[in-house]
This record gives C-alpha cells, structure tokens and sequence, in this order.
C-alpha cells in the first residue's frame, strides 16, 4: 500500500524516536509497565491513560481489558473490523458508555491523572472536558448557527451576551466555518450542508473548550471534498486539543493521525488491542500478522 506508506511517512515524520519511557520519569510520561500502552517518544505529555479498561452491555463483553495511554496534542485513530469495540470503547473516555441500559465500565480511566470514574466524580464535567462529534451531524433542529455553537456554553451557565458571542465567534473560527457563516449566523443549523454542519458540531464540541475531543467516524456521511476539510481541521485543532478519532479509512488513519491502535474481536466476542504504536510504523511495519492482515485488505 504504497500511497498509505508514504502518507503516514510524511505525517509522523518526526516522531520515530519510540523508545519506551525510562525509570524515574516525569509526571504524566509513559510508563513502562503498562502491557498494551503504545511505545511513545520519552517524555510525551500524556492526556489520558486507560487502565484495563473493560465494557460490558448487560451480561455480553464488548471491551476487553485494553490499557492505553493517549499522547496529549496529538491524533490517536482507532481502527479495526466492524463490531470489535471501537465506538464502545471511545464511549468510555467520557462516561457516555453508561447511557446504554445495563451498561458497565471496568478499569480505569484516568484524565490528568485522576480516574473519571472515581465516586464523586460529575459525569456531566467529564463530557465537558471529554468532547465528543459523532458519526452523523447532529445540529440541534430548532436552534440558529450561532445557538448551536452557544448550546454548551449556555448549560455552563455563561450569562454574557458579549462573552457568547465572542465565544461563538472564536469556536467557529477554530472550527475553520467563519468565513463561510459570519452572515448567516440567525438561520438554523440545518441549512447548512453535510460538511458545515460537521463542522458546525465540531465548533459547537470546542466552543465548552474541552481537552479531549473524540470523534467517532467523523467523515463517514461526508463527501470527499467536506472529509479533507474536516481532516484539515483535525490537524490543525491537535495543536490545542487531543484528539481520539475512530475511523474504517486507513488512508484517513494514515494521513490524520500521529498514533494508531487496531483492535481486533478475540475469541471471547469482545475487542482486543492487538497493535498500537506510532501511526507510520503500524502502517510500514506492523509487528502483528493480524495487524498486517488487515492493513493490506486481508480481512475486515
Ligand atoms: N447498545 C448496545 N447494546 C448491546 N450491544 C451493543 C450495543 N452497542 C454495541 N453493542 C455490541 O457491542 C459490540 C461492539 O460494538 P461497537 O459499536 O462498539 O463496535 P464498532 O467497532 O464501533 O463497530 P462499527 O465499526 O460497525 O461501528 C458489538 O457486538 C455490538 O453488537
Ligand atoms: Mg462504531
């Protein structure tokens, strides 16, 4: 897959150092025990680290004790075969796992180094902190542009006219949909096309200025010409947010994300981390047959 190659090559570049971090390392770097944490350059900042993470709906195992460590400032893609877990287990990074009825987490998820999950913790302050965009645009129906973007800022309790506006103002502007709505602010967030109103969610998610912004199959309803806008813009919002997307486009994987995870379901009918590392060596060089097999169409 030579293309894919040569992508991935170019994106992540200048991060081949994966030597895994060392004793006595600083906070928040890597740490070395973790069976299933990606190799990352020593002293990366971490964002957020997945300790075993398990998810059950009812008595049926989706998620299978996959530990993670996701670099911060950077793109993290989780890719593999349908049903093996993905959407389940990016629903855990930010307690959205636990509105399906029956729905359970195990493990750890730790944000800064404090575990969501912890008693006490507001599930409602995670999702702030813990964005998420989903596959299909979900603009509010009944709200303009701008009440789209403000919706967040509004539930924080953000009284300000003056503030929300310019909030509203920046979050699009980030969003890379400014130029394209700054007349057209008051009419209603549908109107705008597939791709706007992506990027309309996008700027609606960053808007509560989350950390982290997940993003399941973001481009999957996209036409081409909106799917490389939208990763234009995932590159571009790494630089002040992590961002964790999961996508089937290995092209997509390649040319957006620094990291990448495949996860695979294993015999137990629940997923599996079988390959994470930096996204030019899982691609050039995958050390799992499995992995290889599903990068070069072998399966999946
Ligand atoms: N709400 C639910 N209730 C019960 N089982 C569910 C629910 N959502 C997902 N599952 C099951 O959990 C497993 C993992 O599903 P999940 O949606 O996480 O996979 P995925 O990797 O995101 O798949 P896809 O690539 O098709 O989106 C599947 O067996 C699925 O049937
Ligand atoms: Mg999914």
């Amino acid at each position: 897959m030579p293309e894919l190659q040569a992508t991935a090559e170019a994106r992540t570049a200048p991060r081949t150092d994966v030597a895994m971090q060392p004793e006595g390392s600083p906070p928040g770097a890597v740490p070395a025990s973790l069976p299933t944490a990606a190799p990352q350059p020593a002293g990366t900042p971490i964002a957020i680290s997945a300790r075993d993470v398990s998810a059950w709906y009812g008595p049926k195992l989706a998620v299978s004790g996959i530990s993670m460590e996701i670099a911060a400032n950077a793109v993290t893609a989780l890719i593999g075969p349908s049903g093996c877990g993905k959407s389940t287990y990016i629903r855990c990074f930010n307690r959205m796992h636990e509105f399906a009825p029956n729905a359970r987490v195990g493990g750890e998820i730790l944000l800064e180094g404090a575990n969501i999950y912890a008693p006490r913790v507001d599930p409602a302050r995670v999702r702030q902190r813990i964005g998420m965009v989903f596959q299909k645009p979900n603009p509010f129906p009944t709200m303009s542009i701008a009440e789209n973007v403000a919706a967040g800022l509004r539930f924080q309790g953000i009284r300000s006219r003056s503030e929300i506006t310019d909030r509203v103002e920046r979050a699009l502007k980030l969003a890379a949909l400014w130029d394209e709505v700054k007349d057209d602010l008051k009419k209603p967030g549908m109107a705008l096309s597939g791709g706007q109103q992506q990027r309309l969610c996008i700027a609606r998610t960053i808007a509560v200025e989350p950390e982290v912004v997940l993003m399941d199959e973001p481009c999957s309803a996209l036409d081409p010409v909106a799917t490389l806008k939208v990763e234009d813009l995932m590159r571009e919002l790494a630089e002040r947010y992590t961002i964790v997307i999961v996508t089937h486009n290995m092209q997509q994987a390649a040319r957006v994300s620094d990291y990448t995870a495949f996860l695979l379901m294993g015999d137990d009918g629940a997923g599996h981390l079988v390959e994470y590392s930096a996204t030019q060596d899982l691609f050039t060089h995958p050390q799992d047959k499995r992995t290889e097999d599903y990068i070069t169409g072998r399966f999946g």
